[in-house]
């Protein structure tokens, strides 16, 4: 990043706010529940293939080309062919996939807010020394395969950590599935970027929080991003008879589960170990009602911005789940486990972000990041900057998750500013 990100970008064109707003009602109807209104598109399942399918036609439509990558992120660019056209590029976007039952923002408007982007810029004869972008990662949530921001890692080249066959809570390979929107899990290594293809991602996202509407910003400028700690723990006990099997004499792995999950609230509740600690899935086995439980998987999720109180929180988990093991006589392991790490944004790219919004006339202010994204796997290979519009009543993962459209039209108005700042864009001659 350079000292243009200071200087005012001459003739800066407007996004298409009308076209912004009619995709995001399109996709907001894939996966949609006609009855509780909520989005269920998780990753790598049919409404998540579908959405992958309007947004590569909808960039077809507008002359871009759009490519599928090894780990299924689509990629889409203005170059014929869709190949990087020598420049580094200025990355935008965010993910299509979303949690059982959430709402149509979170990632979709990053998303959509990136190709309007991507569209705008080249329609309007502007030029700069970053070629503009933008990217759809796979599986951010990992509500169905467990391996939250599957593609960013993917991008990053840090999928190391990932076992080599992915498997879902139903040990159902990714293979499949990947296969199926364009991936292939042999050639993962392939979607990494190399060292200087990549200039800085910027990604739009709903705040998911009340900060914004409360305070009556416009826009957020977030400065970090807490880290996330999932933990899959399984509990096996062994099934009985509800009516027969004496109490001293049960290994009963739901009342275990339940143990755990108190523990689990009081490492941040109480304890103040973490800032927020949740169990969100479970699954129970045999799951009849007079038969003692015999196993129970569920996740654990602890999340705080400073990586040594992430260290302490999940420290203070193993030393539960130990405690719960003895009180109980049940076997209780983690079996699986992802952690990204707390970062800090670029300041660079957060002083072109206030300087965009003060541009164009919107209060912002900065703030912290409590969810997870994208942007914080690539972090760890490039310069990030992330802008938040504000969510309505600060609700997100569920149904009612909502932004007032001319705040979805002024991130996006922020997005273009930003991003043609940071390309030291000027008019084509
Ligand atoms: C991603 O949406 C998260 O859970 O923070
Ligand atoms: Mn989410
Ligand atoms: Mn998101």
């Amino acid at each position: 990043m350079s000292p243009s990100l200071s200087r005012p970008v001459t003739a800066v064109p407007a996004v298409d706010a009308a076209r912004l707003l009619r995709r995001i009602d399109q996709l907001g109807n894939i996966g949609r529940d006609l009855v509780s209104g909520g989005v269920s598109r998780v990753g790598f399942g049919a409404a998540d293939r579908e959405a992958r399918g309007y947004l590569i036609e909808e960039a077809r439509k507008a002359g871009l080309a759009a490519a599928v990558d090894a780990a299924g992120n689509i990629i889409i660019r203005a170059s014929a062919g869709g190949a990087a056209d020598g420049r580094p590029a200025l990355l935008m976007g965010s993910h299509l996939d979303t949690v059982v039952n959430g709402g149509r923002l979170d990632g979709a408007y990053g998303m959509l807010t990136a190709l309007e982007v991507v569209e705008t810029w080249e329609e309007s004869g502007i030029e700069g020394r970053y070629e503009p972008v933008a990217i759809a990662f796979s599986n951010e949530e990992g509500a169905l395969f467990p391996q939250p921001f599957f593609g960013s890692m993917a991008v990053a080249g840090r999928l190391g950590g990932l076992p080599p066959e992915p498997r879902d809570h139903q040990e159902r390979s990714l293979r499949g599935p990947l296969a199926e929107v364009g991936g292939d899990l042999d050639s993962l290594a392939d979607a990494a970027w190399p060292e200087g293809a990549l200039a800085a991602y910027v990604e739009v996202h709903i705040e998911q929080g009340p900060v914004l509407e409360r305070r009556g910003s416009r826009i957020g400028v977030v400065d970090g991003i807490s880290g996330r700690s999932v933990s899959t723990v399984e509990i096996q006990g062994s099934a009985g008879h509800a009516g027969t099997t004496p109490m001293e004499k049960r290994q009963d792995a739901l009342t275990a589960a339940a143990r755990v999950i108190l523990t689990a609230e009081g490492i941040a509740r109480d304890r103040g170990l973490c800032r927020v600690a949740t169990v969100g899935w479970l699954d129970l086995h045999p799951n009849s009602p007079n038969t003692i439980a015999e196993t129970v998987r569920l996740t654990v999720d602890l999340r705080d911005t400073d990586a040594r109180r992430m260290d302490d929180a999940e420290a203070a988990l193993r030393d539960a789940l130990r405690a719960v093991s003895a009180e109980t006589g049940t076997a209780v392991a983690v079996v699986a486990r992802t952690r990204s790490e707390p970062v800090a944004t670029s300041v660079e790219l957060r002083a072109a972000i206030e300087e965009s919004a003060r541009e164009l006339g919107l209060p912002y202010e900065t703030l912290p990041s409590g969810a997870g994204h994208d942007a914080q796997i690539i972090a760890t290979v490039a310069p990030v900057g992330m802008i938040f519009v504000p969510s309505i009543g600060g609700v997100s993962h569920v149904p009612e998750e909502d932004t007032a459209p001319a705040d979805l039209v002024a991130g996006a108005q922020v997005l273009l500013h930003t991003a043609l700042r940071a390309a030291g864009a000027r008019p084509r001659t």
